[in-house]
C-alpha cells in the first residue's frame, strides 16, 4: 500500500451491528496492518471522557456539553491513533466517527449541523474517512438485539430518539453518496459482511 493508509468508519444506531462487522472485517483484512478504534474512547484521555459521556448519573448533561466532550475525545483519538496509523500506511477501522455526532447531537439532540461540522473540523484537522459503511436498521430491531445489555446514557434514550438518529444518518448519507454506503443491517451478518467487503475491495484495488 503506497502513500497514506485507508480510513474506514462504521456507523449506525445502537445494535445495528457495527462491532460485529468490525470484528469480521478485521479478520478479512488480516494480511494488512489494521488499527481498530471505537468511539468515544481509544486513548487514555478519551476513555476518561467516555466514562463521563455514558454515565447514566449525568442526566443533566446539556446537548452542547455532550457534543464538545465527543469532539474532545475524537481530537485525542485522531492525533494519537488515527493520524499515525494512516501515515504508516495502515488500515483504520473506526467504530463511529464524525457522522455519529451529526446524527446523534445534530439530528437527535437538535444542535446546529454547521456548528457541529466546524467544531469537528477543528478537533480532527479535517481527517475524514475514505469510506463509511452505514448499517441501517429499525430502532425496534436495534433494541431487540441489545436487550440483554445494560443500557448506557445514550442507549437509554427511547425509540423516538433512535428514529431521529436513524433518519439523520440517512440524510447525511444522501449528501455524501460517494463516501457513505448504506447497507441493510437487518440482513444476516454474512450478507452484510459480503456487501461491506465489496466496497472495501474497490478501495483496495485503487490503492
Ligand atoms: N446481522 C445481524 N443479524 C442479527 N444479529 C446481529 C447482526 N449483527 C449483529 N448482531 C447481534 O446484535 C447485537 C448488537 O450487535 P453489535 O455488533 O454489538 O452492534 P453495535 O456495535 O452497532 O451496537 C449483538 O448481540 C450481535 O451479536
Ligand atoms: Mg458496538
Amino acid at each position: 500500500m503506497k502513500g497514506t493508509g485507508i480510513f474506514i468508519s462504521l456507523e449506525g444506531i445502537d445494535g445495528c451491528g457495527k462491532s460485529s462487522l468490525k470484528e469480521s472485517l478485521h479478520a478479512y483484512l488480516s494480511k494488512y496492518e489494521v488499527v481498530s478504534t471505537r468511539e468515544p474512547g481509544g486513548t487514555t484521555i478519551s476513555e476518561k471522557i467516555r466514562a463521563m459521556l455514558l454515565d447514566i448519573d449525568n442526566e443533566s448533561m446539556l446537548p452542547r456539553t455532550e457534543a464538545i466532550l465527543y469532539a474532545a475525545a475524537r481530537s485525542q483519538l485522531v492525533e494519537e491513533v488515527i493520524k499515525p496509523a494512516l501515515s504508516a500506511g495502515k488500515i483504520v477501522l473506526a467504530d463511529r466517527y464524525i457522522d455519529s455526532t451529526l446524527a446523534y447531537q445534530g439530528y437527535g439532540r437538535g444542535l446546529d449541523l454547521d456548528y457541529l461540522l466546524n467544531l469537528n473540523h477543528l478537533c480532527t484537522g479535517g481527517v475524514k474517512p475514505h469510506l463509511t459503511l452505514l448499517l441501517d436498521i429499525s430502532p425496534e430491531e436495534g433494541l431487540r438485539r441489545r436487550k440483554k445489555v445494560i443500557p448506557d446514557r445514550l442507549e437509554k434514550e427511547g425509540i423516538y430518539f433512535q428514529e431521529k438518529v436513524k433518519e439523520g444518518y440517512l440524510n447525511i448519507a444522501r449528501e455524501e453518496p460517494g463516501r457513505i454506503k448504506v447497507l441493510d443491517g437487518g440482513q444476516d451478518h454474512e450478507i452484510v459482511l459480503a456487501a461491506a467487503i465489496k466496497y472495501i475491495d474497490e478501495i483496495l484495488q485503487h490503492k
